[in-house]
């Protein structure tokens, strides 16, 4: 049967509330997925959990082995994937603690391997990425979020840098003059690799901190872990809210 997947970010290496029922270890391909996928139920829906950074957060935004975890995810029978990523604010509404769903993306990544499709061809293959998010799975999470009275924002451009150090003023001012409203390290090439496997793939943003040069000092670890901690309630309380209606 299909399969909800989620994806973890900074902020949420374990999911609160999932009955975990196993966990299964998966050898790729491409190489070993960031650890074992979590199987359970959560608000009484089947899902699979997978946090992108490990289970002890060791692994940054670029040495994440994108390719391994979204091929486990969809060989575990995930057809829809939930990915939450800490992200930062660039444009003034996007304050820490909110959440977005952005609906473009700017890749800002490089070297990264950022495709399935490379090795072994019988032809070149172009995926449309036009819009790079699932829209239904997408309007689902705002009409959640506006339902259960959380603090959301329903449209932005996530900006993807490669990291790990957090950006230059100048960087940001660059990418807000691109069109960026948010800034975060783990957006590409998830969402890309999502598409090339057919995955209806969904970003569900958590603002950690006002982008450099957005808020009134330096981005302190602290304050990225603070602002979390009431993001990521607030991504529990909005799966609670979503999840039953995906239910299989
Ligand atoms: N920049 C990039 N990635 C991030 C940030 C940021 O300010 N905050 C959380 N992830």
């Amino acid at each position: 049967m299909a399969k909800l997947a989620i994806i973890g970010g900074t902020g949420l290496t374990s999911l609160m509330g999932l009955e975990i029922t196993n966990r299964e270890v998966m050898h790729t391909p491409y190489g070993e997925p960031s650890g074992p996928l979590v199987h359970g139920r959560f608000s009484g829906t089947e899902v699979v959990f997978l946090p992108r950074h490990g289970s002890g957060h060791t692994i940054p935004p670029h040495k994440v082995n994108y390719r391994a975890n979204l091929w486990a995810l969809s060989k575990a029978g995930a057809d829809k994937v939930i990915a939450v990523n800490a992200v930062g604010g660039v444009r003034a509404d996007m304050l820490p603690g909110r959440l977005v769903f952005p609906n473009q993306i700017i890749d800002y990544t490089w070297n990264r391997v950022n495709t399935y499709f490379e090795e072994g061809l019988s032809h070149v293959t172009h995926v449309d990425f036009t819009h790079p998010y699932c829209e239904d799975l997408r309007q689902m999470l705002i009409r959640g979020a506006r339902e259960a009275g959380i603090d959301a924002v329903d449209e932005g451009t996530y900006g993807a840098t490669q990291g790990p150090r957090l950006e230059t003023i100048a960087e940001i001012n660059r990418m807000e003059r691109d069109g960026c409203h948010l800034v975060g390290m783990t957006g590409m090439p998830e969402a890309a690799l999502a598409r090339e496997l057919d995955l209806c793939y969904v970003c569900c943003a958590v603002v950690s901190n006002m982008a450099a040069g957005r808020g009134p000092g330096e981005i302190t670890m602290e304050e990225i872990e603070q602002n979390l901690i009431s993001g990521m309630n607030n991504v529990k309380t909005l799966l609670e809210y979503v999840l039953p209606a995906l239910r299989g």
